[in-house]
């Protein structure tokens, strides 16, 4: 096998950091294709604890390249400090080792600046990270976007700021009456920070075409998860770009090719951070158990995750939405000794009972139908135990992919695999 993408299958956080780290041990390049810094991929290495957010986790493995391909919205100042975090840690980042398309959406201040002011002043909260994806995106689409090659041309990105600030500026003077900087100070900063990221930006496109020639393993590293997609998501609760597989192929520039196994990331019970419906969720002792033992806290935010059980209703549907696989079961070590396991195996909906989510189904209308299972104690070192076999052998028979690996703590080692990837 010779392509896989990592998909986070439910509201992100859901461990793909830690899965990509260890699968990128076994290939070539590993590739962010949407997204940005609004992510937190955690990566623990002995005492060592790196949470990455615009780097590809495959930066820790010194044979594997990095690729920021042109989907991803990118925030030159916060890739400078985590640059320097990553220098800081020990591991060497050279432009041979990591390549940030040209094309890649600069988000800027005026991107950062508006996604505060909506989320402070505005009608609805989504309850975003703060920054600026939404609206870094918005320009991208609308063809104003300021594009990372722009930064290496004063003249190129004052005119294009310029154009890009008019109907802004009537939104920060006249809606939000908020301060914000004038084209020329933004044209300055940017091209000053144009300058540190210059030597890495590269024709990702065709570097991803020779590597295909080459036969090189590729990993595409996804951020978010499916519920979080623009179009496959809980709208309007959801990030602003295609997390789900469709996003490789738009994001990452694969000429030709097609990814060839999909791995779905899936937290043995299910988190959100920020607004949005969640029909598992626990607002009792037991969420709060969960909460505090798994440490759920936003790895870029610091806000807490909202806890609940495993909903086998919505991993159906984001099972077909992104053509899962096989799935990677984490966090199993946190269910583990608690004095009740229940999983949602279907929904009440509009009078009748239904077993998979779809499009359409508004989850804040569900009820969801719970079904008690005998929870496990499993220190993971020996044999499963049954109770734990049939947690597994329930989600595999209820979703109809198989659990490829499972994992049972934040390490390294902490991990088993069920079937090979990258033989
Ligand atoms: P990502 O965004 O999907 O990469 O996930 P995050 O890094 O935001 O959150 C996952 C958290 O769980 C991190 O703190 C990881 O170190 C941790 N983690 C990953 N897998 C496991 C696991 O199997 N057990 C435990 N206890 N922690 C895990
Ligand atoms: P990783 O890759 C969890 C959520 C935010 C908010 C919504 C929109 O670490 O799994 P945005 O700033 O993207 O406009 O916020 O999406 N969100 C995430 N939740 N993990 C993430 O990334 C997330 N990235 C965005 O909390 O609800
Ligand atoms: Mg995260």
């Amino acid at each position: 096998m010779k392509s896989l993408a990592i998909i986070g299958s439910q509201w992100g956080d859901e461990g793909k950091g830690k899965i990509t780290d260890l699968l990128g041990l076994k290939c070539d390049v590993v590739v962010r294709y949407q997204g940005g810094n609004n992510a937190g991929h955690t990566i623990i290495v002995g005492e060592k604890k790196i949470v990455l957010h615009l780097i590809p986790s495959g930066i820790l493995h010194d044979h594997c390249t990095s690729v920021i391909g042109h989907g991803v919205v990118f925030d030159p100042e916060a890739f400078g400090v985590e640059l320097q975090t990553v220098k800081d840690s020990g591991i060497n980042v050279t432009p041979e080792r990591l390549k940030i398309s040209g094309n890649a959406s600069v988000i800027t201040y005026y991107n950062r600046l508006l996604d505060g002011q909506r989320e402070a002043k505005g009608p609805i909260k989504i309850g975003t990270t703060g920054k600026g994806i939404g609206p870094a995106y918005e320009d991208k689409i609308s063809r104003k976007g300021i594009k990372l090659k722009d930064l290496l041309n004063y003249e190129t990105l004052l005119t294009k700021l310029q154009a890009n600030l008019i109907e802004k500026e009537s939104l920060f003077k006249n809606l939000y009456e908020c301060d914000y900087p004038t084209a020329e100070e933004e044209a300055k900063r940017l091209f000053e920070l144009g300058k540190s990221v210059a030597p890495f930006i590269c024709d990702t496109f065709s570097f991803l075409d020779e590597c295909k020639i080459k036969n090189k393993k590729f990993l595409f590293e996804g951020a978010q998860g499916v519920l979080l997609d623009i179009d496959y998501g809980s709208y309007p609760f959801v990030t602003s770009s295609n997390t789900s597989v469709g996003g490789v192929y738009t994001g990452a520039g694969l000429p030709g090719g097609s990814v060839e196994e999909v791995l779905g990331i899936t937290k043995a019970y299910t988190t959100r951070v920020g607004e949005g419906p969640f029909p598992t969720e626990l607002f009792d002792t037991v969420g709060e158990e969960i909460q505090t033992k798994g440490g759920e806290f936003g790895a870029t935010t610091g806000r807490k995750r909202r806890c609940g059980w495993l909903d086998l209703p919505l991993l159906k549907y984001t099972v077909k939405a992104s053509n899962l696989t096989s799935i990677a079961l984490t966090k199993l070590d946190i269910l583990s000794g608690m004095n009740e396991l229940k999983v949602c195996t279907s929904y009440k909906y509009e009078g009748k009972e239904i077993n998979c989510s779809y499009p359409g189904i508004d989850l804040s209308q569900v009820e969801p139908v719970l079904t008690d299972m005998k929870p496990f104690n499993d220190d993971f070192k020996g044999e499963q135990s049954q109770e734990l076999k049939d947690y597994i052998s329930l989600i595999e028979k209820e979703i109809g992919v198989p659990v490829g690996i499972i994992a049972f703590g934040p390490e390294r080692s902490e991990i088993t695999f069920l079937k090979n990837y990258f033989n």
